[in-house]
């Protein structure tokens, strides 16, 4: 049977199918290859899909997806809206807000300096992904660093430090190399700001108030809903 005949199959046994995955109790949906353990809780609407294994004590948001091979930890809470990219492991200590983005085969962290003779169970270190941040593919994560919200890690980035909000960073290990709009699209900005001014996004017209910190999205210019006022 294909996905199609079992999907049809699926509707006329009364049984809610989203492509191959089914829908449990919560209004969530979950491929049948994949775990998702008693105690985990996960918010409608989320999607997960091949080969994952989501742990008891994983707390996932509303409308987020899970791509193939993902596993979620134990103490880890991803907000809502959260995509996941195949192949990416969620680790105990890990926090991502909503709209975060983690790019397939990037690289969480938990322990600064593992040994395996050694456990380090209760050193596992905090790492904060603020909202709407992206992650490139490939990129890694060294733990106890919080990335600002809406910034940006270019593929193959090593994270070691603190990231700005609505920084874009790169390399190994990452620097800032420029600052990027909520939309995704890179802003007229040098990557070392040395004093205030203003700057509009060329793609979606936001417009942000810059400040040695980065710029920030000028009051009034983002409605309450969120969306950018054009
Ligand atoms: C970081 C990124 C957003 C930059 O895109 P961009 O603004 O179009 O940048 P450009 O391609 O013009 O590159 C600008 C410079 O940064 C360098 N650069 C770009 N991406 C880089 C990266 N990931 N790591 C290191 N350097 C990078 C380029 O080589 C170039 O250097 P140069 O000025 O010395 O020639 C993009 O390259 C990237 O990594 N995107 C992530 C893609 C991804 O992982 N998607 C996952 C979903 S499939
Ligand atoms: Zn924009």
């Amino acid at each position: 049977m294909d996905a199609r005949e079992r999907a049809l199959l699926g509707r006329a046994q009364g049984v809610s199918l989203v492509s191959e995955l089914r829908e449990r109790p919560g209004g969530y949906f979950v491929h049948e290859s994949s775990y998702v353990d008693d105690g985990a809780i996960i918010g409608r609407e989320t999607r997960v899909w091949h080969f994952c294994h989501v742990n008891r004590g994983a707390v996932i948001g509303e409308r987020c997806s899970l791509g193939q091979n993902v596993v979620v930890m134990p103490g880890t809470r991803l907000g809502n809206n959260v995509k996941v990219q195949n192949n990416v492991s969620i680790y105990e200590g890990v926090e991502c807000e909503d709209d975060v983005f983690l790019g397939p085969s990037m690289v969480f962290t938990n322990v600064t300096n593992p040994r395996s003779h050694i456990s380090r169970k209760h050193e596992y270190q905090r790492t904060a992904v603020g909202r709407g941040a992206s992650i490139g593919a490939n990129a890694t994560i060294i733990c106890g660093n919080s990335l600002g919200e809406y910034c940006f890690v270019g593929a193959g980035a090593v994270v070691t430090r603190d990231v700005p909000a609505y920084a874009l960073v790169a390399g190994v290990p990452a620097r800032v190399i420029g600052w990027i709009c909520r939309c995704g699209v890179r802003l007229a900005l040098p990557a070392a700001l040395s004093a205030g001014g203003e700057v509009t996004c060329g793609t979606c017209s936001t417009h942000y108030t810059v400040s040695e910190h980065g710029p920030r999205p000028t009051p009034g210019a983002i409605d309450a809903a969120g969306s950018e006022r054009r």
